[in-house]
């Protein structure tokens, strides 16, 4: 008995030797280890035994059936680990290979300002509004108190679509008008409207035929300028730095009464006086006022009852600004040399 023992361990134990995966490792114990393999015909032979030799045979068998079970379990470990060493030999990164350069995109600079003008707003309690570029002539000019014939309407000669009715709006003013005809004479109003605007221009450094503006309107009770002037600080004191100041100088729009342009101290030179600022120390960045009664009136909101202020910026300029980019076409040409400097210049 101890022969056949001993022949069969030499048998699997050769078996074993000369298997290398684990399919062929799952074959050899189907054959060795099942129910009808061999050692299971060994251990039927314990019927014709004694008590005595029952007793002796039992640990014999035990013991090789340990031996022949860790000997199984030994090479699976064996084999997984090699053929796990093979998939991580094949998967290996050569860090020390130059790495492949991805191009991260980044929004437009006038984007980037356009979002930061709006978060302010939206914190001082204002809705960001939308409103059509192709305009009626009526929303464009008329309720804005610029009637047919009127000289103000040759600054802001635009490009028509049918007619002398439809145009492509010359000033995001007209969202004004829509925002009050909502409000019904009877809701305050707190909008801003940042879109695009169309004029004919010829392209040149400082003009396009297409640019952006950003528009304010509050209607309210007992509205002054002093409100306007507070919120035009934060604004400007938010787009360039805490030391910017704002000041009024006295101006003319048909919509507003009375009209002002707004001044902010050059960021270049801090109000001292440089190349950028013509040595005045100022530069000006928007217009605005006190919303003209007619206006009000036009769309619906009693004068007597309500007043508010209104203010027009040019984005792009804001933006040539804030940049210090000297021509504006640069904004809208995809030349990427030129547009990464402005990441750059923001990052600074
Ligand atoms: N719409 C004017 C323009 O394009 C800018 C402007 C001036 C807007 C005064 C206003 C304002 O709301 O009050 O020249």
């Amino acid at each position: 008995m101890q022969e056949k023992i001993n022949s069969l361990r030499t048998e699997i134990k050769e078996k074993l030797e000369k298997t290398k995966t684990l399919k062929d490792l799952t074959e050899l114990k189907n054959i060795y280890l099942s129910k009808k393999g061999p050692i299971t015909e060994l251990m039927s032979h314990m019927r014709e035994l004694n008590d005595e030799e029952k007793k002796e045979f039992g640990k014999i068998m035990n013991e090789f059936k340990t031996d022949i079970n860790n000997s199984f379990d030994s090479l699976k470990n064996k084999i997984e680990e090699y053929e796990l060493n093979k998939k991580l030999e094949s998967e290996k990164i050569d860090i020390s290979l130059p790495s492949t350069k991805i191009n991260v995109g980044a929004p437009n600079i006038l984007e980037k300002l356009i979002e930061e003008v709006e978060e302010t707003f939206i914190s001082m309690g204002y809705d960001v509004v939308d409103g059509p570029e192709i305009e009626e002539d009526k929303y464009n000019f008329e309720m804005l108190n610029i009637p047919k014939g009127h000289p103000a309407r040759d600054a802001q000669d635009t490009f028509y679509i049918e007619g002398e009715e439809i145009l492509l709006r010359s000033q995001t003013s007209p969202v004004q008008v829509r925002t009050m005809l909502k409000g019904n004479g009877i809701t305050p109003i707190r909008m801003i409207c940042p879109g695009k605007t169309y004029r004919r221009d010829d392209d040149d450094a400082t003009h396009s035929h297409q640019f952006m503006q950003i528009e304010g309107l509050v209607v309210d009770k007992e509205i002054s300028l002093s409100d306007l002037k507070g919120t035009l600080d934060v604004i400007f004191k938010k787009l360039f730095g805490e030391s910017t100041e704002t000041r009024f100088h006295p101006s003319y729009y048909q919509f507003t009464e009375p009209s002002v342009e707004v001044d902010i101290t050059c960021h270049k030179c801090k109000g001292k006086g440089c190349n950028i600022c013509k040595n005045s120390g100022w530069i000006t960045v928007a217009g605005a006022g006190i919303v003209h009664p007619n206006v009000l009136r036009m769309s619906g909101y009693d004068p007597k009852v309500w007043t508010g202020f209104a203010f027009g910026f040019g984005a792009d300029r804001l933006a040539m600004e804030k940049y210090d980019i000297h021509d504006l076409r640069a904004i809208y040409n995809t030349d990427l040399r030129e547009l990464k400097t402005f990441d750059r210049k923001e990052a600074e």
